[in-house]
C-alpha cells in the first residue's frame, strides 16, 4: 500500500450521531489543520493534525485545500433518475404530478438514445451537488437502467438502483408481469451487482402500482441477489394512503404491504413516510428498515410535514433524499435546510436541529440507511476518501460569510443556508477526483466493461 497524496484541510464531519443524547454538542467534528493519508486504493490510513500526518509521510505530496471547506461526499438515498428534466413543475400533489408530469417523461426512457442523455445528465448532476453515494430510483426500462449504471461507473460514483417495476394503474409502455420483472431484475443484478462501487435495488414502484404477485416476484429477487437493497415510497400523500388501504384490505397497513412479503430489513429504504401510524413505525423500527426524508419534495407537492420526532422516538433510522424531480433540486445541503425550517416551523412538534444535525443527515446517516457505515460517511480512518471541497466564488454571500464567521458552528450553519452546485469546487470518490473547478471528469473510459459473473 502506498500513500500517494496527503491533503491538508479545514474539515468537518459528524462520526458521532449528534441525534444520540451521549454525543456532545455541537455534534460535529471540527479541525482547522487536518491532515488525512490515502492510499493508492481510495482509503484514509492516517488522520491527525497535519504536521504529525506530514511528519510520518515525508517526501509526500500534499494537497493544500485550506482555501475551502472539507466535508465527507453528501449522500442521498432518494433520488429518481429518470426525473431529471420535471424538476420544478409546482402546484399539484403527488397522483396529479405523477400523471402529469413525471410518467409521461418515464416512458421517453423506452428510447435508449434518450436514456443515454439522461444518464449523462443524471450522473453530472449528484456530481456537481457534490453527491458521491446514492440510492437511485431507476427507470421501468432494463436498458435504461443498464445505461445508467455505465455512466455512474464511468466516474466510479458509488450507486445502488435497479429496475422499477410495476403492474397496474400506470400508463401501459411502463407496466410489467412478475415473470419478466423478476427475470430483468437478476439479468441486471447479474450484470451489475457488486460491480467495483455498484450494488442493486429491488425497486417496486409503489404498492399502488405493484400488485401482490409483482411484490412476490421483488421478494424472489431480494433473496437471490445477496447483499442487495430494497426501496420504495410509502405513506407520501394522504390520497394515495387511501388508494393503497383499499386495494390491500387483507394487510395491517401500507408497510405491511411489503414487509408481507419480506421485504423489510435492514437494507431496505423506505421514501417519504410522511404519514405512518405507530404500528407502522414499530414495524419498521423491529425489521431496522430506514426512512428517507425528503423535505422539498414532501413541500413541492404539499405531502406534509415530516414527522421526524416520531420516527426517532420509535427507534426508525433516518437520512435525507432529494426526490428529484418532485424534489426541487440535487442539492443535498438544500434538503438540510429545508429539514431544519420544517422541524422548527413544527414547534413543540418538531426536532429542533442544529447544524450538526443536518451534516449528519447529509452524510453519515445516509451511508448508515445504505448500509455503508463502515465504508463512507466520515473522513475517519479507514473510511474510503468520499469527499466535497466547498470553495464558494469570491464576493458571494457564503464566501463572506464563511471568511467571517466567529464559529465553526456558525460557519457549519452557513454553509447549510448558502450552498449549492456553484461552491461545489472539487468531488473525490474512494480517493479518486470526479470533479475539479467545478468540472466533472471520468475517471474510465467510456466503455462500459465487459459484464461479470453474477455477485452474491
Ligand atoms: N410515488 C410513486 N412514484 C413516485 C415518484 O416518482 N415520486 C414521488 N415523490 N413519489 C412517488
Ligand atoms: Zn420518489
Amino acid at each position: 500500500m502506498s500513500v500517494p497524496v496527503v491533503y491538508r484541510a479545514r474539515a468537518y464531519d459528524t462520526p458521532d450521531d449528534p441525534f444520540d443524547p451521549a454525543t456532545a454538542a455541537p455534534g460535529f467534528r471540527y479541525d482547522d489543520d487536518l491532515g488525512l493519508a490515502v492510499s493508492d486504493d481510495g482509503v484514509i490510513v492516517m488522520r491527525g493534525p497535519y504536521a504529525a500526518v506530514a511528519a510520518a509521510h515525508p517526501g509526500t505530496p500534499v494537497l493544500d485545500l485550506r482555501a475551502g471547506l472539507l466535508l465527507p461526499g453528501l449522500v442521498d438515498t432518494h433520488v429518481h433518475f429518470p426525473q431529471v428534466r420535471v424538476i420544478g413543475a409546482l402546484g399539484m400533489p403527488l397522483l396529479e404530478w405523477l400523471e402529469r408530469c413525471a410518467l409521461p417523461e418515464e416512458v421517453h426512457l423506452g428510447s435508449p438514445d434518450y436514456a443515454a442523455t439522461i444518464a449523462e445528465e443524471f450522473v453530472a448532476s449528484l456530481i456537481a451537488a457534490g453527491t458521491t453515494t446514492s440510492l437511485v430510483f431507476g427507470s421501468h426500462f432494463a436498458p435504461a437502467v443498464d445505461l445508467l449504471l455505465a455512466e455512474a461507473e464511468r466516474y466510479g460514483l458509488r450507486v445502488t438502483t435497479g429496475l422499477v417495476v410495476s403492474d397496474r394503474i400506470l400508463p401501459e409502455p411502463l407496466l410489467t408481469t412478475p415473470d419478466r420483472a423478476y427475470a430483468e431484475a437478476l439479468g441486471l443484478a447479474s450484470r451489475w451487482h457488486g460491480r467495483g462501487r455498484i450494488r442493486y435495488a429491488v425497486t417496486p414502484r409503489f404498492a399502488l402500482s405493484a400488485s401482490d404477485p409483482v411484490l412476490a416476484a421483488c421478494a424472489s429477487v431480494l433473496d437471490e441477489v445477496g447483499g442487495s437493497l430494497f426501496t420504495t415510497h410509502v405513506n407520501e400523500n394522504s390520497a394515495e394512503v387511501a388508494t393503497v388501504a383499499g386495494q390491500f384490505p387483507h394487510r395491517d397497513h401500507y408497510v405491511d404491504t411489503y414487509d408481507h412479503h419480506g421485504l423489510l430489513g435492514p437494507l431496505s429504504v423506505l421514501a417519504h413516510d410522511v404519514h405512518p401510524t405507530d404500528a407502522e413505525l414499530d414495524v419498521m423500527a423491529a425489521r431496522r428498515t430506514s426512512v428517507s426524508w425528503c423535505p422539498t419534495s414532501n413541500s413541492a407537492l404539499g405531502s406534509g410535514i415530516f414527522p421526524l420526532r416520531r420516527h426517532l422516538a420509535a427507534g426508525v433510522r433516518v437520512a435525507l433524499g432529494s426526490d428529484v424531480g418532485a424534489g426541487t433540486g440535487f442539492s443535498v445541503f438544500k434538503e438540510g435546510l429545508q429539514a431544519y425550517f420544517l422541524q422548527h416551523l413544527l414547534g413543540d412538534d418538531g426536532m429542533p436541529l442544529g447544524a450538526g444535525h443536518l451534516l449528519h443527515l447529509s452524510t453519515a446517516a445516509g451511508a448508515a440507511a445504505l448500509g455503508l457505515a463502515d465504508t463512507v460517511g466520515d473522513l475517519s480512518e479507514g473510511k474510503q476518501f468520499d469527499a466535497v471541497l466547498l470553495r464558494p466564488p469570491p464576493g458571494t454571500a457564503l464566501d463572506l460569510g464563511l471568511r467571517h464567521a466567529d464559529s465553526p458552528e456558525s460557519a457549519l450553519g452557513k454553509v447549510f443556508a448558502l450552498a449549492g452546485d456553484a461552491d461545489v469546487a472539487e468531488v473525490w470518490v474512494g480517493g479518486d477526483q470526479v470533479a475539479s473547478g467545478g468540472f466533472v471528469r471520468p475517471v474510465t473510459p467510456r466503455e462500459p466493461a465487459a459484464p461479470r459473473r453474477p455477485a452474491g
